[in-house]
């Protein structure tokens, strides 16, 4: 893990970890990555609010929680996530904000998994939960263009790099931006990835 605490601008700071996952840990994710994909689990194209996210949706997704209500061991992504609570990752995010405090303060969270490809996007929103961790993966080399995350408040772009994660808090202004993937590469897996971790304390 390669921490990168980005605060220079004091009022949206934000915490990177590239090469979050170790290689066994990604090839668990592919897996899970690909059977849902080849199963078709994901709903397409732009979705009603749920979860607390915006409807400026235009991507597909799938919601963990639903698809492991009881059995939340079943799913690889759902266990090696608590990677995110490890002392090492708390520690630099709380150099990286004060409102580490809160995330060190949820009890709750929940996952989503979005798959991204030509012309998907993610106007800008904010998310309704406390704290929200992202991580990216693709299939390298990368096919695709554009799936940078956009801060438009402190104008900051983060560029989407495979099996980079960053956390920040979830009221912070953020959108993605439009995915170009030629048409020999579409339907074949070869975009853009996203699990999503959102925290909050009920
Ligand atoms: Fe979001």
């Amino acid at each position: 893990m390669k921490f990168t605490l980005c605060t220079d601008n004091k009022v949206f700071p934000y915490m990177l970890i590239d090469d979050f996952y170790a290689d066994d840990q990604q090839l668990e994710i592919w897996e899970a990555l690909e059977y849902y994909r080849k199963e078709n689990l994901y709903s397409d194209g732009k979705l009603e609010d749920g979860y607390g996210v915006s409807p400026a949706a235009n991507l597909n997704r799938l919601y963990l929680e639903e698809l492991y209500p009881d059995n939340r061991e079943d799913s690889n992504i759902l266990r090696v996530y608590k990677k995110i609570l490890l002392p090492e990752v708390i520690r630099n995010y709380r150099n990286t904000t004060p409102s580490a405090r809160q995330f060190e303060n949820t009890n709750n969270d929940c996952s989503v998994v979005s798959y991204y490809e030509d012309e998907n996007n993610y106007g800008e929103h904010f998310d309704s939960f406390m704290h929200t961790v992202l991580i990216w993966f693709y299939k390298e080399p990368k096919k695709f263009t554009g799936g940078n995350l956009r801060f438009p408040e402190s104008n900051k772009i983060v560029e989407c790099i495979h099996n980079r994660m960053i956390m920040f808090p979830s009221y912070y202004l953020h959108e993605v931006d439009r995915v170009k993937l030629e048409s020999k590469y579409r339907d074949q897996g070869l975009g853009r990835y996203c699990m999503t971790h959102f925290y909050s304390k009920v």
